[in-house]
This record gives C-alpha cells, structure tokens and sequence, in this order.
C-alpha cells in the first residue's frame, strides 16, 4: 500500500466513512488519517482488517470502527448514539454495489437492493447524522460517471442518477447551518468492484478516457478529503468528474481517434 499524502485543514475534522473497508474507502480513511483527521470507518464486517489497522499505524488521525449495512435504519441509529459524543464534522457516503444487469433483463429484487445501498443508504445516513454535524461540517456522497451518463448497468446507473438529487437536496436544506453537501463522480477506479467486469469494459474506458488510463483509489480519495476540509469552504452543491477527462470528451475522444487513424496519423 502506497503512503497516503496529507492535506492541510483537517486536523480538526472527525469523519464517518461507509464502505471504509473497499478499494476507495480503505483510500479515503487513509489520506483523512495522514491529514491528522479522526475516522470513524464502517463497512458490513463486524471488525475492521489487520491490514487497515497496520496501515494506518503511524499517521497522526485517530481511527475508529463500527459495523454498518447502509440499508439498516437501526445500525445508522447506532452509529448515530457512537458518533454523537465525538463532534461530527463530515460524512462520505462511499458504500456502493455494482450491478451489471441491462433494462431487459433486472429483476425487481436486484433494483430494489441496488436502490437501497446506493441510495436509500446515503439518504438514511444523512437523515441520522446531520442533527448532530457542527456548523463547518462536509458530507460528500460518491456517485459515478455512470451517473452522467447512460451506462447500461441500468440499476446502477439510476441509483447514482438519485444521489445526484439527494445531494442537490441537501445541499440546499443544509447549507444555512454552514453544512455543504457535495458528489464526486469517478470514472473507472481499480478496486475490487471492477476486478469482477470484463476486461472490455477497461479497454473501452481507458479508449474513451483523453488521459488514456483507469483511476487509482488514491485520486478519487484526494479530491473527497479536499472537500471534507474547509480549503473547499465555498464548495456547495458541486458535481466534480473525477474520470480523466471521460464526461468532458463526451465520447468525441472515439471519433477524433478515428479519424485520425483514418488518415493514416498515429
Ligand atoms: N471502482 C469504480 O470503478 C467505481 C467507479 C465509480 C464509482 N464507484 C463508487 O465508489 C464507491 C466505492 O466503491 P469501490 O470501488 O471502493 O468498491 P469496493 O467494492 O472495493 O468497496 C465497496 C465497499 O462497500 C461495502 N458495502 C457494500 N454493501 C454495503 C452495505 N450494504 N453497507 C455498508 N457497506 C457496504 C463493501 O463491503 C465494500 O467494502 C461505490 O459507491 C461505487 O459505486 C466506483
């Protein structure tokens, strides 16, 4: 595991991460941790990993855990009463499943339990834990490139579609209380989710990506810290493409390359 570099203006930020124990949570409590901020890390497993706690040995943050299904009313209420003495500057809404099933073919089980982690669990998050976030506190919700545009993973793609709105919401309901509420939108991460999809899927991205490369944790998780510290104090409401430039080119990448190979240009 690489050392996470940290940023300024979070030594006096304590965090809940969902999904703290996958490819990008692992990243983000680790760049918060190296920043000097504390952690409260969830994720489904009743306890975190050896290789979490031997990570983040040595970095100046303070690091916490609780098991927590983003779906479950009642576990957001535990961690909710776990969370309330240690005043609560921010929340990343990370947890997240794929589904790669197209419109033809979901089952109404699969959408409603896509919709209910990916969504519903944000939603339930927030709900439960900005009562308690101070004035100056930052939740950041992580959505998808997926969500700004019309990936075929068509559960998937409509949940984080939702997470936009959710964010939009909150940013809006909250930001008189000094909370912002903002969504990251990374294009394809390598993490255990995208071990599973077909190799295609990676050449296309990288195919259609100007920069020509899939994503380390390590980026996305950088850019969740800089809005969880008040270095983004005037950030609210933002929609921010972490994706190599994938949304910008809009698929026109594709066709330049195309033509240019057309006419014989390398
Ligand atoms: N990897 C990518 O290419 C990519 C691209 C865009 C967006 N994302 C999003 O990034 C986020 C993190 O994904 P990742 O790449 O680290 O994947 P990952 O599979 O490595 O990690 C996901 C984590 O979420 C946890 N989780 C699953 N269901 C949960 C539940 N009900 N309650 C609590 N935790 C639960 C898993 O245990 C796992 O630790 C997800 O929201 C995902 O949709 C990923």
């Amino acid at each position: 595991m690489t050392v996470p570099v940290g940023l300024p203006g979070l030594t006096d930020k304590t965090v809940v991460v969902t999904g703290a124990l996958g490819g990008q949570g692992v990243a983000q409590t680790l760049v918060l941790l190296a920043s000097g901020a504390h952690v409260v890390a969830t994720d489904l497993a009743s306890s975190i990993t050896d290789d979490l706690t031997a990570a983040a040995e040595g970095l100046p943050g303070t690091l916490l855990y609780q098991q927590l299904d983003v779906g479950s009313i009642d576990d957001w209420a535990r961690v909710a009463d776990f969370t309330l003495p240690l005043g609560l500057t921010g929340l990343v809404n990370n947890a997240g499943i794929p589904l790669r099933a197209r419109l033809g073919d979901i089952h109404l089980d699969d959408w409603d339990r896509v919709m209910r982690i990916n969504l519903t669990g944000p939603m339930l998050g927030i709900q439960a834990l900005a009562p308690q976030l101070r004035e100056g506190s930052s939740i950041v919700n992580v959505g998808s490139l997926a969500a700004l545009n019309a990936h075929h993973t068509v559960a998937y793609t409509a949940s984080k579609w939702g997470l936009r709105g959710l964010t939009h919401v909150a940013a809006t309901e909250f930001g008189g209380r000094g909370i912002r509420t903002n969504i990251v939108h990374p294009g394809y991460v390598e993490t255990a989710m995208m071990a599973a999809a077909p190799e295609i899927m990676a050449e296309t991205q990288r195919a259609l990506t100007p920069l020509g490369r899939t994503a380390q944790p390590a980026e996305v998780a950088a850019v969740v810290a800089f809005l969880l510290s008040d270095l983004s104090s005037y950030i609210n409401g933002a929609e921010i493409p972490i994706d190599g430039g994938f949304s910008s080119s809009g698929g026109v990448k594709y066709m330049s390359d195309t033509i240019r190979r057309s006419q014989g240009q390398s």
